[in-house]
């Protein structure tokens, strides 16, 4: 169902609700409702407000809640505070960077949260729209900044940066093979004249890609635009920041998940999270050395992806994978090494000749989860 809604300050928002549909919404619900259905006043930080989707859902389901919004696009924070209207007494909506983060709870005056959500990329609203530049498929100027108040824009990348800079961003950035070949085409084309439009980039691309190899791989210059849209709002590096930051907010038994679009986005994120599930000590040791246990447990299984009646309702869901941790309890994390340790010498005595039949030792999936032996382990909820 759509609705035609005005952000206060007389913008038509169009039929954005019918529009956006949160990506996986009920999973990342279920995640985070353990951490903020505890009894009294919880703290959610959606760090990726965008359209207010997913905060609308969380508000709506913890009436004792109150959530940080934050977004580095001005007109998502005015689209999701009409949204987020019947909630004014419990939400703080902040114009930042996400790794901004702990200066805004500074702040706010909140020292620890029990929820944190990234939903990463570009929102619908910035997809969609005819003058951001951020889509292939509309022409419009080469903006592609999330935030238009500061910044380089895209078209300054492609106008200014020299061969080796852009091949290189649109290799590491967009993985793309024809880097080269579209630094070149680009460089040429700039000479002639400079290049404005998302249009003329698109066919650019598309004619720097041999014929055979536009044929797969969705439209040629999906990655060369997913490169440029990185580099120019510095994704990656702010992402490699901002997650540490939000794990070391959370309260114990409180819950981060984190929803990527792509495979750098989602490789940061499995590295952040592997270095809080597993420990620093000593393998060997029967018990934990003080502050070198884990600090966080997965509660997803290597990265969720979407099911299919998901997929098919929002196409846009296809390349998501989510990822989900939770804050321990040093001294639980302590008991689990020492179960794990009690579970790992029963094993080695009963491989011991004349001790016992490996036969009768429980599968070694069931072990004491300890979330150290390996990042893709979880335990669900
Ligand atoms: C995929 S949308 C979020 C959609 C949202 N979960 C919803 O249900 O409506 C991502 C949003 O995050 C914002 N964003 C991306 N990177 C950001 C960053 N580094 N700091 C703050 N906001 C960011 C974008 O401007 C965009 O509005």
């Amino acid at each position: 169902m759509t609705e035609r809604l005005t952000n206060g300050v007389g913008v038509e928002m169009g039929e954005l609700r019918g529009t956006h549909v949160p990506v996986l919404l009920e999973r990342c619900l279920e995640l985070l409702a353990p951490a903020l259905g505890r009894p009294g006043r919880t703290v959610h930080v959606d760090a990726t407000l965008g359209l207010a989707g997913h905060a609308e859902a969380v508000l709506t389901a913890h009436p004792d809640t109150v959530l940080i919004g934050l977004d580095r696009d001005t007109e998502a924070l005015a689209h999701a505070r009409v949204r987020l209207a019947r909630f004014a007494d419990r939400i703080h909506l902040e114009h930042a960077v996400y790794d901004e983060l702990p200066e805004v709870l500074d702040r706010l005056g909140y020292p620890a949260v029990d929820g944190v959500l990234f939903d990463l990329g570009v929102s619908s609203l910035q997809l969609d729209a005819p003058d951001r530049g951020f889509a292939y498929a509309q022409d419009a100027p080469l903006d592609m900044r999330m935030d238009q108040t500061r910044g380089v824009t895209a078209e300054e990348v492609v106008n200014t940066y020299s061969h080796p800079d852009l091949a290189r961003l649109l290799r590491v950035y967009g993985e793309e093979k024809f880097a080269g070949k579209i630094a070149s085409a680009i460089i040429r084309e700039r000479e002639r004249a400079r290049i404005t439009s998302s249009a003329r980039l698109a066919e650019l691309v598309r004619e720097s890609i041999p014929a055979p190899a536009r044929r797969t791989g969705g439209h040629p210059a999906k990655r060369t635009f997913q490169a440029l849209r990185i580099e120019v709002n510095r994704e990656l590096a702010v992402l490699e920041t901002a997650l540490p930051a939000a794990l070391d907010k959370l309260t114990v038994g409180g819950r981060m998940v984190v929803l990527s679009y792509h495979s750098l986005e989602d490789r940061l994120t499995k590295h952040a999270l592997a270095d809080r599930v597993r420990s620093k000590g000593p393998v060997d040791l029967p018990v934990e050395l003080p502050g070198s246990g884990p600090t966080f447990r997965l509660l997803s299984r290597g990265a969720e992806l979407p099911g299919e009646a998901e997929v098919a309702a929002n196409p846009r869901a296809a390349s998501v994978r989510l990822r989900a941790a939770e804050r321990l309890d040093p001294e639980a994390a302590q008991q689990g090494r020492t179960d794990r340790e009690r579970y790992r010498r029963r094993v080695k005595a009963m491989h011991q000749p004349g001790t016992g039949s490996p036969g009768s030792v429980t599968d070694p999936a069931s072990a004491p989860g300890d979330g150290i032996g390996t990042d893709e382990e979880g335990e669900g909820t």
